[in-house]
Formats: structure tokens, C-alpha cells, sequence
């Protein structure tokens, strides 16, 4: 198979098929990568110009009911600091992020069920009326049909729900018995249903996947079609089960970015902090890979390592402001600047 020929094909028809995505995924070579990463810089400034919105993190709680084998605050882990934040906690942090121009929060956190649908309705309720030209964007794991109905009705306007790995037998040696690759899909058909812009995603180097796998999970972002994708390597954390499994690597997260761009040309596409984590110009390089959103942690400085998925997260130690300032500075080098925008799916 010729590689640069897939690459004309995913541009033409925004697919390929599952042995092509997998053959290239194996066998891209530099140059090749080159080429690709061309196209979706190209595919991202046509979307975006040199635009790059910012969405600001708030880690509600390191509470989790569920035990997912790669995650550093899964259930099990006795040695994980728990914290929840207050509404007031909430509410000061986004005060910090919208006069830093801040025009999304994204309210993230462990399956926590002390965040009941009446606590967050009214959370996300009290930010909608202080702050009524943000967006508010949630990421708090599988509910309901009725719980993402309801947090809808309150105002909230996005929902990040990552599906981890689009192959079911692959899922099930990420996740525990009790957790189903149906049942997280089936949340994310429901949320595109009720109106949320709605964000899939998955770790690339996860053990046991395989590039067929990978192309499993490029075909499943066809077929839902949502408006966000995430992706960032899979990082080991210590008090995990894959403590020693090898971390994802940089440059076939660098090729999904760009791929997925050149698939979905409108998707809004994080660089995300598992990225800057295991290199230090992961994001920058996530950018000029196709990818156009970061999201700077808003989080209280007192809790922010112990909202630890893998090890040696980047940004632990600073304050929103300094991010932003650092943030801004790596952009420009690369002739990239951030936007005080709500950063709507176009
Ligand atoms: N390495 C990288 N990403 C991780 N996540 C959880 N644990 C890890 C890890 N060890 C990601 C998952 C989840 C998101 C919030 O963080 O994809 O959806
Ligand atoms: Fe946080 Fe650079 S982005 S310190």
C-alpha cells in the first residue's frame, strides 16, 4: 500500500478503510509524516486561522467510584489524595479565568456521586447567570439519560466523555467488569442527542492496543461525528496496575492529531497536558500537528497534584495566570495566539 496515496484519500473522502488507517499508522515514515502534518496544519488554519481557543479547567473532585486500570484516581488506589471543591470554590475559579479571558470552563472530575444532579444544576446554573456569555462545558463520566437531560435544562453546553478505545474486547482489559464499551457509547449518542456539543476521545498507547484498534477508534469518530476529540498518550501512573507498561508515543499521537484533523477539518482538537507532559514542547507540537485548543488548569493551587491521572503532570505548581502567560509565549513562538472566545463548533 502506498502511504501518500492513503493520505490523498483521507483528504478527498475525509476516510479510509480500517486496513489502511492501520497499515499507515505502522509504516508512516518521516517524510510521509511530514506531508501529513503539512495538511492538517493547512486543513487547521483554513478552519481557524492561527487561532487557538482556550478552555479552563476546573477539577472538581479526585473522588472516583470507578477503578479503571490506567487512572491514578481510580477507586482502588488508597495512596490518591481525595478532594472535592465547594460551589464557592467552583465559582472563585471561574471569577480567576474569565478576567484571565477565559469564555469556557470545563468542570471535570472523578465519578463523584456527591455531585448529584441537584448540586450540579445549581452549580452550573449560578455560572450561567454570573458569567451568561461562557460556555460551560462537563466532563463527569457516565450518568444517565436523565442526569444529562437535566444538566442540559441548567444551562450546561458541552459534555466531554471519552471513549477511551472504540474496541470492545480492548476496553475491557482498560476497565473494570462493570464497565462496558456499549454503555459509553450509548452515553455519548445520548448526549449528541440532547443537543450537547459533545467530545469522544482516547488515549493512544494504552496496553494491548494494537494500530487496528487505533483505526477502530479513527472510524468510530466518523461514525459519531462529534464536535470535540480528545487524544494525549497513555502515561503509567505508579499506584496502577500498569505502572510499568511503556508510556504512548509522541509521534503517533503527533499522527492521530493530524489525521483526525484532516478527517474532520471543523473538529476542535486539544493539545492536550498528557501531551506537554511527555515532551516539553508536546502542545506546540500538538498544533502545528492539526490541533487547535488548549486547556490550562483553573484549579486551585492547593489541589492540583492530587488531580492525578498519570505521573508527572505538567503545570501542577502554577498559578492560572502563569500558564496563560507561559501558554501565550509558546504560541507566539510557533505564530499561534490564543483568543478570548467561547470557541463554538462551527
Ligand atoms: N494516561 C493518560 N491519560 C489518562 N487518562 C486517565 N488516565 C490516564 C493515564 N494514565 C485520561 C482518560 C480520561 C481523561 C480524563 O484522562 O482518557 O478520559
Ligand atoms: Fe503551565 Fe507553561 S502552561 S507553566
Amino acid at each position: 500500500m502506498d502511504i501518500l496515496k492513503i493520505i490523498e484519500k483521507i483528504e478527498k473522502n475525509k476516510t479510509a478503510s480500517k486496513q489502511e488507517l492501520a497499515f499507515l499508522l505502522e509504516n508512516i515514515s518521516d517524510s510521509e509524516l511530514e506531508q501529513l502534518r503539512q495538511k492538517a496544519q493547512m486543513t487547521a488554519i483554513q478552519s481557524f486561522g492561527k487561532n487557538i481557543y482556550i478552555r479552563g479547567l476546573i477539577e472538581l473532585s479526585s473522588y472516583c467510584k470507578n477503578d479503571c486500570l490506567y487512572c491514578g484516581i481510580r477507586r482502588s488506589n488508597r495512596n490518591a489524595v481525595r478532594y472535592r471543591l465547594s460551589k464557592e470554590q467552583i465559582l472563585s475559579c471561574c471569577e480567576t479565568g474569565f478576567a484571565l479571558g477565559f469564555r469556557t470552563f470545563v468542570l471535570q472530575g472523578g465519578e463523584d456521586p456527591y455531585y448529584t444532579d441537584e448540586r450540579m444544576c445549581d452549580i452550573v446554573g449560578t455560572i450561567k447567570s454570573l458569567y451568561p456569555e461562557c460556555a460551560v462545558t462537563l466532563s463527569l463520566g457516565e450518568r444517565s439519560a436523565e442526569s444529562y437531560k437535566r444538566l442540559y435544562d441548567a444551562g450546561a453546553d458541552r459534555y466531554l466523555l471519552r471513549h477511551e478505545t472504540a474496541n470492545p474486547d480492548h476496553y475491557a482489559r482498560l476497565h473494570p467488569s462493570s464497565m462496558s464499551r456499549k454503555n459509553r457509547v450509548d452515553c455519548l449518542y445520548e448526549l449528541k442527542r440532547i443537543g450537547y456539543q459533545t467530545g469522544a476521545g482516547f488515549m493512544v498507547g494504552s496496553p494491548y492496543q494494537t494500530y487496528e484498534n487505533l483505526a477502530e477508534d479513527l472510524l468510530f469518530i466518523n461514525e459519531l461525528q462529534p464536535q470535540m476529540c480528545g487524544i494525549g498518550p497513555f502515561i503509567p501512573h505508579r499506584d496502577t496496575e500498569f505502572a510499568q507498561k511503556p508510556q504512548g508515543s509522541l509521534r503517533l499521537t503527533l499522527t492521530l492529531l493530524s489525521l483526525i484533523r484532516l478527517m474532520q477539518p471543523k473538529i476542535l482538537l486539544p493539545a492536550t497536558t498528557a501531551l506537554g507532559t511527555i515532551t516539553p514542547k508536546g502542545r506546540e507540537l500538538g498544533i502545528l500537528h492539526g490541533a487547535n485548543v488548549v486547556m490550562p488548569n483553573l484549579s486551585p493551587q492547593e489541589h492540583r497534584e492530587d488531580y492525578a491521572l498519570y505521573d508527572n503532570k505538567i503545570c501542577t505548581g502554577h498559578e492560572a495566570a502563569e500558564c496563560i502567560n507561559c501558554l501565550s509565549l509558546r504560541l507566539k513562538s510557533i505564530g499561534y495566539q490564543i483568543v478570548t472566545d467561547r470557541g463554538d463548533y462551527k
